[in-house]
């Protein structure tokens, strides 16, 4: 057998010798995943002091502000560039109109903005949808039949990225899947003297049955009437996904982001291929419950599944990891 690289053959060749030990195996890696590599989704929660563990996320809690910040000072002492926020606003805050998204002192802008005071070095990520103010669960506005209204939707979702991007937010992060909001919120955020405040576009997000712990964890999982397949995307299409990714990066998206994770690698690895810009993807919820699942039930090793796993997206294509293990992961790479 010949490949392109060489002609020698066994047992001139042999693959297994540069595999032999650990310094060689750390000479020939292709891939290195740091620190750098991660972005840590965290869940906001009113009050002081305030630690709410989520049952289906074992090991992950809602924190009010100041834990907030202190996860933020763990993520800098870290290494971990860049933090993600969601808030779990009260039920006496949602509405069918979700207009708690646009009150400069929610819970997600208190939280940037005590966060940029007191660790400014870390990158804050927030997410533009409405599903965490609605009192139906839905990441926009619907019609009396329950569809999700787009270009209404989009209007909303321009002032909810404003709000955040005067509170501070570093990176505004559509997840609604609405048509031409990245051009509406690009337009928005020129207009309003916030010209480097990067957009890192939700481009493929999947209708997908792994996001039930973070429904649970923002509040919104009772509430939700129906299902999201009528704004995110088919799990068959994978052609539909360069289309998305292609319209949001013309619209302006610095960077666009595959999610789920895992279970969509080969997306990430034909975004990367065909747009070379940076893509991200999101080990969602579920992935994360599914590992902690099996490392509880004893049939696989916690540390290296998370580690395994996040080595997967970074050979797949990615820059980065949206990950609940990332500090955990960030300690296992020290
Ligand atoms: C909603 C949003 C979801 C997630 C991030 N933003 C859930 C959904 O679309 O219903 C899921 C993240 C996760 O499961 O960890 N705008």
């Amino acid at each position: 057998m010949t490949t392109s690289h060489s002609t020698a053959r066994f047992p001139h060749l042999r693959l297994r010798r540069t595999r032999a030990t650990a310094w060689s195996r750390a000479m020939v890696a292709e891939t290195r995943l740091t620190p750098a590599d991660l972005i840590w989704p965290m869940f906001v929660t009113g009050g002081r002091q305030v630690e709410e563990p989520i049952a289906t996320l074992p090991g992950v809690s809602r924190w009010s502000v100041d834990g907030i910040v202190a996860r933020a000072r763990e993520a800098r002492d870290l290494g971990i560039p860049c933090i993600a926020f969601f808030p779990n606003t009260p039920k006496d805050r949602r509405s069918a109109r979700g207009e708690e998204a646009l009150n400069p002192d929610n819970l997600m802008c208190r939280a940037i903005r005590a966060v940029k005071d007191a660790v400014p070095e870390v990158g804050i990520l927030t997410d533009v949808a409405l599903d965490p103010y609605t009192s139906h669960g839905h990441d926009g506005l619907t019609d009396e039949r329950g569809y999700v209204l787009n270009d209404e939707t989009s209007e909303l979702l321009v002032q909810q990225a404003l709000v955040q991007a005067a509170a501070g937010a570093d990176i505004v992060a559509p997840s609604d899947m609405m048509d031409g909001r990245v051009a509406a919120i690009r337009e928005a955020l020129e207009a309003g003297g916030h010209r480097n405040v990067q957009i890192m576009a939700y481009a493929a997000k999947y209708a997908s049955a792994f996001y039930g712990p973070f429904r649970d964890a923002v509040g919104s999982g009772g509430l939700l009437k129906g299902d999201k397949r009528g704004y995110q995307m088919d799990p068959a299409n994978s052609e539909e996904a360069l289309r998305e990714v292609a319209l949001d990066l013309a619209e302006g998206a610095d960077s666009v982001m595959v999610k789920p994770g895992l279970p969509y690698l080969d997306i990430v690895r034909r975004v990367k291929e065909r747009f070379e810009v940076p893509v991200f993807a999101y080990q969602v919820s579920g992935e994360y419950a599914m590992i902690e699942a099996a490392a509880a039930a004893g049939a696989a090793d916690r540390d290296a599944l998370v580690l395994e796993t996040l080595m997967a997206f970074r050979r797949a294509g990615c820059s980065g990891v949206l990950t609940y293990h990332a500090a955990h992961a960030a300690r296992l790479m020290v």
